[in-house]
This record gives C-alpha cells, structure tokens and sequence, in this order.
C-alpha cells in the first residue's frame, strides 16, 4: 500500500487499533498482559519472528515481526493501527524510525523512552506531526508520568514558579533493557535545566535533602526525563531531578566523574552490554507487586514562595505498564491534540491520579489571593 493511501486511512477508520513493537521485551510482556486485562486485543511486533510467536500466540494475538529498516513492513503494519505504543529501547536507536513511519502513515506514536535527547529530538518535530494529524507522546512510563503529573499540578498550585525541583525513590531494581540504555548514556554526565536551555553537568553535581513523608533523606541530581519535559508540562525555565541513592553510590558517582571518557568508548560499553545480558530481565512478579515508589516536587516563586507536593504509587514497571495502557487507551479515544505532547499536556495532570494505588499530597503551596465577592 502507498503512503499516501495509508494517510488517507485515518487513525480512526484503522481496524486494529493498537500496535505494540517491542512485545517480547521485559516491559513489552507487562504492556501486553496489562492490555489483555482490559479485554484489548493488540497488534504485536517485533523483529524477531520466533520471540514474538512465543508471547502472542498464547492468547491468539495478531502478530507481524518486521525490522524498524524494512520501511515496506513498518509502513504497511503502521498504516493498519491508529496508535502505536512503541516499547523497543534504547530509543536514542530506535525511535527516529518509528517516528517517520507514524508521519508518512498518520499514526499516533507513544513511547516509554526516558532518554533526554530523544524527548529533545521528538519535541523538534512536533510541526510535522501536526501536519500529519498525530500525536507524539513520548515518556508514558514511570519515566516520566508520575514527575511530569506532579510538576504540572505544582504548576497549578504555583503559577509563578520559576524553579521546579523534582525526586523519586523506590526503584527496585532494574530490567535489562533499562541497564541497557544507561550503558548507552554511560559517560555523558547529568543534565539540569537553566534559564530555559539544557545544560550538561558532572554526575550527582548537586544533593540535598528531601522529605518523602518519613523524615529528610538525601538525593542527588540525576538526568531523569523531566529535563526535557517538565519545561513543556509547565514553562518552568530551572529544572533539576534527583534521586534517593545510597550514600556509597553518591560517592562512585562523583568518584567517577574523571572516568567520563573511558565510559564513552565503544569497547567500555560492549563490556558493559555483555554483563547486562548475564542479569535478570527485570525485577521478579513478587518485587512489581509489594514495591512502591514515591515522587516529591517542589515549585518556587522567584519571591521564595512554592508548591510543594508528594505522589505515592505503585513499583515502577507495574507502574509503567499501567500508565503506557492508560494513555494508550485515552490516545484511541480522541484525547489530546496532534503535535509533540508530555503526558500531562495530552491527558492533564490528573492523569496519575487513574492508575491503581497512586495517592496525591500537597504539601504546602502559597495563599490564593482572595478576592471580593
Ligand atoms: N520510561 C520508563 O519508565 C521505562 C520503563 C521500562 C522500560 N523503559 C525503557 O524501555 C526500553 C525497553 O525496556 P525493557 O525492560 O523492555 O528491555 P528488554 O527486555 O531488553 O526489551 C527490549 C526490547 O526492545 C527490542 N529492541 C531493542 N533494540 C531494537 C531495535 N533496534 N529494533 C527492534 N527492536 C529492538 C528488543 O528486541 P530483541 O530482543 O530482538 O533485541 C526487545 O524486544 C528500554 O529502553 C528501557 O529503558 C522505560
């Protein structure tokens, strides 16, 4: 089928609504299990035929396995599905191609990606995506929605805010294709936010104390997502992300700084590859179900007032695949407008709140000015 016959098809005539490419990988699985709850009936695809049969054909699944470079297949597969919900990472390899299949077939994309530099690249696109009717939602995971929930309902609380601080705790453990991914970012640094523009900054260059509910615990400054996002949730031009570490690992991480260039050899991270591919594919059915995560938020006034707020939920892949279906389903309903979008400027930030075992605290936040009735 020509492209232009596929663009004629519009997402909403599509048969099969959804296609999740990626399937087999670790969260992939928890995506498709998450949707089969639901009574949907995915589209699953791949590029290896054998893994893919292995996860769909238990419960009857349409299938098609396809290399993101067979544009043939992606565009085709592509252009018989209103959304895709795009789960093959690193996306710094993989999400460019999904993208240019979603323009050329007007499709919805949506990703799990945590990765700074993609979210920076999608967002760059958002005019073709408009022109081609779709919505780009990149980041629908624990990376970022629960952080860019939080911070656009600081916002709300804070209109004035000009500094946005942002925390999480309780990550388990991590899958290999999230180990995988930070190999491949191994050596870049971390990443703030200054007046609007990204900025590169040493590792943990900032720690301070946070309270997640049971009294100060230290973090340090990491390069989550909501570098790039959050500016685009909220306007806020200062962003810094942190996360609860241990003190021992605060220490590598400034001990490490000078090791920076070593880390960034191919060599270094095919060694670094090679010993992922020996850990479990991601944390066990017992850890996803017990584990929970908790996210603080701060909003300041340049006149020192702020917002500060809590978020309670569940661990983050059961976390991921509850949020990348919620906003999967609100996508084929309609919700939100084409265009590069963040979770909470698609679906608001009341978007958390409909994932089960997340509770939402407002700390503090600055008197509302009261008006005369
Ligand atoms: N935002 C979040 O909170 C969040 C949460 C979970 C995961 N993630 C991210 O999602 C990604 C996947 O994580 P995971 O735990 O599912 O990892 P995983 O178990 O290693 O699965 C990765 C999947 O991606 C596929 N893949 C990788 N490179 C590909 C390429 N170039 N072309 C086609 N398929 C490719 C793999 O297929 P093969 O087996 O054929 O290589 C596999 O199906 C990672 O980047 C991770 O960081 C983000």
């Amino acid at each position: 089928m020509a492209a232009t016959d596929l663009q004629q098809n519009t997402p909403s005539t599509r048969q099969t609504p959804l296609l999740i490419y990626g399937a087999y990988g670790y969260t992939g699985q928890l995506i498709v299990e998450e949707c089969l709850t639901r009574g949907w009936r995915p589209v699953l695809g791949g590029r290896d035929a054998s893994k893919l049969a292995a996860v769909a054909e238990p419960h009857n699944l349409p299938h098609v396995a396809f290399t993101l470079g067979d544009r043939a297949a992606l565009d085709a597969t592509l252009g018989q599905v209103s959304a895709v919900l795009h789960c093959a990472g690193p996306f710094i390899h993989t999400a460019q191609r999904m993208l240019e299949g979603c323009l050329r077939t007007g499709t919805h994309y949506l990703d799990i990606t945590g990765e700074i530099q993609v979210f920076q690249a999608l967002a760059a696109q958002s005019a073709l995506a408009r022109e081609a009717g779709i919505m780009v939602v990149p980041g629908v995971g624990f990376d970022v929605v629960p952080t860019d929930c939080l911070a656009r309902w600081l916002k709300e609380q804070q209109p004035r805010a000009t500094e946005l601080e942002l925390a999480f705790e309780g990550l388990g453990g991590v899958s290999q294709g999230t180990a995988h991914t930070a190999v491949e970012q191994a050596g870049e640094g971390g990443a703030v936010r200054r007046d609007g523009y990204i900025q590169r900054v040493p590792p943990a260059h900032r720690t301070r104390q946070v309270d997640f509910g049971d009294g100060p615990v230290t973090v340090a400054s990491i390069p989550w997502g909501d570098v790039a996002t959050a500016y685009y949730s909220t306007g806020i031009p200062n962003i810094t992300t942190y996360a609860r570490l241990p003190q021992q690992t605060i220490r590598a991480m400034k001990g490490l700084r000078l090791a920076a260039p070593l880390a960034r050899q191919r060599s270094v991270k095919r060694l670094l590859h090679w010993w992922v591919d020996r850990q479990p594919a991601g944390p066990d059915e017992e850890t996803r179900t017990t584990g929970r995560t908790r996210v603080w938020g701060c909003a300041t006034a340049d006149d020192g007032t702020f917002a500060e707020g809590l978020l309670y939920g569940p661990e983050g892949y059961a976390f991921t695949a509850a949020a990348a279906t919620e906003a999967a389903g609100r996508t084929l309903d309609g919700v939100g407008t084409p265009g590069f979008q963040t979770p909470a400027t698609a679906f608001g930030a009341d978007l958390v709140l409909s994932i089960p075992g997340v509770e939402r605290f407002l700390i503090s936040a600055p008197p509302r000015p009261v008006y005369p009735s």
